[in-house]
Order: C-alpha cells, then structure tokens, then sequence
C-alpha cells in the first residue's frame, strides 16, 4: 500500500471511532455539541496515525490500539480548542470553521476542552480492562502508555509548553534555544507520544522505544517549523486557520527570528534525523513513518 492509501485508510479507521466515541458517555447535548464541533472537524488526524502505525510497526492490529489513537485526537482537538481562546491565541477560525469559542462562547469551549481531555483519559484506560476492546493486552502495558500521554501532554509537556508561547510572546530577545525548547514541548512532546503510546501498547522493547520516540521528537520538531512558516506563507483556505496569526501577535517562531530560508533548512534537517532513528526498522509501517516525514515538510494544510 503506497503512503497516501495508508493515511487514508487509517485517518477512516480513526474517522469512524471518533464519529462514535462520545456517544457512549452521558452529558449534557451542548456540551456533546460543542465537543463535536471541533473534533468531528476534519483535521490531519496526523496523531492518531502514528499511534497505528507505532503499534503496527511491532505487530499489533489497529483495532487494538483505536481507543488510543482517538483519545490522542481527543487531547489535540482539546489543545486546538485552547489555543485559539481569547486569553491565548485569540483565533477565529480552525479547520475551516468559526473556533469553537466563536460558535459556543468562550464558557463553554473551555469545558469542551477540559471535556476532551478528560474523556481521552477515560477512552485510554478502557485499553485493557475485562470489558474492554483488547482484553488480552496486559495491564500494564496500557498503564505504560496512559503514563507517557500524560507526560506528554501535560504541564512537562503540551500544557507546559503554550505557558512558555505565552510567556515568551513578544519577547525579542528570546534565544533560538528557548525557541527549540518551547516548541518540543507545545509540539514535538505530543507528537512524539502518539507514536509511542502505540509501540508501548505493542509491546516494543526499551531500545525501539527509544527510537520511535526520537524519531517522533525529530518529527515534531520538523512539524512545528512548517507551521511556523506556513503562518506566513500558506493559504487560509487550505490551512483552515487564520494566516499571518503569529506576527500579528508577536509570536518568536522559527521564520521570525531566522528568517524563511534558513527555517526550511532547520525542518529539513529535522527530518533528516528523524529517518536517521528509524533506519533499522523494515516492513510496511517503516515505510510509512519515513514517507511521513516528506509529507510534513511537504505539506501545504
Ligand atoms: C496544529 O496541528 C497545531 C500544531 C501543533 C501546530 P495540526 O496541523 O495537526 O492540526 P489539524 O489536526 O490538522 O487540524
Ligand atoms: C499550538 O501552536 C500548538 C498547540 C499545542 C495547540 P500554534 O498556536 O502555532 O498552532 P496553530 O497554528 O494555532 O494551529
Ligand atoms: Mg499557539
Ligand atoms: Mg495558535
Ligand atoms: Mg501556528
């Protein structure tokens, strides 16, 4: 199956649980509303499928590691739905339509945050109970992963990493260091914990863990530049989001301090070390993650 076939066929698996994976959960329906809106919106679905292929890559099914792949979404629509509050970001649109502020108000957008990232947690630890989807999968294991997502997605860091965005936001003076360090954990940390959650569920010893997580450090790092320039550079409608965002707000990015040519080199270097820690795996999942990277760079949404 080429690249292309293989994001698709996983984006579909990860379409069809997500269209699903509140119903399951008694609340309130505009809370339900609200969750939906931002989550059933499109998007890459680029976390969910590295959490497949990271568990495909040592032999375990999707269908075990879905509730997994959903619940990383479920914490990156939450962190989207965050970001472009008022108090941060303040961003009107995301993946094509009105923030989910602008549609709901911002009360509850920030329970409809606090809603998906705490429902993500639920959906994780049902990996594994006696009534769960993959009953066979050690406890363990599913304890494993549940604790690396939280690592990563709170205040060491997804949540720690936006605190620095804030706090360095129109600050000059920042140095490409702390630049590198904020973005590792707004970005890098998520990413790099999709693909690993799924290799932990599958059971990869400590050394492949290793590899995919600094593979995925190295993929998030490339991914976050791109972002970066693409605030300058892309198109509203394919991006879905506001162009031109991060100047308007003083932001320190990549291109802000580099400039646009030296911040491709920088994401294209990324890349490169991201294969690097991968080059000893084979088979298709292998294949995938390393068409991945030219995606990244490549991408244009
Ligand atoms: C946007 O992530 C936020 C960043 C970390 C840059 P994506 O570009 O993956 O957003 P969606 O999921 O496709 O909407
Ligand atoms: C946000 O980075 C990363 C998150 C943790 C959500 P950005 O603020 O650059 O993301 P976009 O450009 O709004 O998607
Ligand atoms: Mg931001
Ligand atoms: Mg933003
Ligand atoms: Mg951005």
């Amino acid at each position: 199956m080429d690249f292309k076939d293989s994001l698709r066929q996983k984006s579909a698996l990860v379409e069809e649980y997500l269209s699903s994976c509140l119903a399951g959960l008694d609340m309130p329906a505009g809370l339900r509303e609200a969750m939906n809106y931002s989550l059933l919106a499109g998007g890459k679905r680029l976390r969910p499928a590295l959490c497949l292929s990271g568990a495909g890559l040592f032999g375990l099914t999707a269908t075990a590691a879905l509730p997994f792949a959903a619940a990383l979404e479920c914490i990156h629509s939450y962190s989207l739905i965050h970001d472009d509050l008022p108090a941060m970001d303040d961003d009107d649109l995301r993946r094509g339509k009105p923030s989910n502020h602008k549609q709901f108000g911002e009360a509850t957008a920030i329970l409809a945050g606090d809603g998906l990232l705490t429902d993500a947690f639920f959906f994780m630890a049902s990996v594994g109970l006696p009534s769960g989807v993959r009953p066979e999968l050690p406890a363990e294991r599913t304890l494993r992963a549940i604790q690396a997502v939280a690592l990563a997605a709170g205040s060491p860091g997804m949540v720690g990493g936006q605190y620095l965005d804030m706090l360095y936001t129109a600050t000059p003076q920042m140095t490409l260091e702390q630049l590198r360090k904020m973005q590792a954990a707004k970005t890098g940390a998520l990413i790099a914990v999709s693909l690993l959650s799924g290799a932990i569920l599958a059971g990869a010893d400590a050394e492949d863990l290793t590899r995919v997580e600094n593979y995925g450090r190295c993929l998030g790092m490339a991914f976050q530049i791109v972002d970066d320039i693409l605030d300058e550079t892309g198109d509203e409608a394919a991006l879905g989001k506001p162009v031109g965002s991060d100047a308007s707000r003083g932001k320190i990015t990549y291109p802000s301090l580099l400039g646009l040519e030296q911040s491709r080199l920088l994401a294209e270097e990324a890349g490169a070390r991201a294969l690097e820690h991968i080059r000893d795996f084979s088979g298709e999942e292998a294949l995938f993650l390393r068409d991945l990277v030219e995606y990244v760079l490549q991408r244009s949404s």
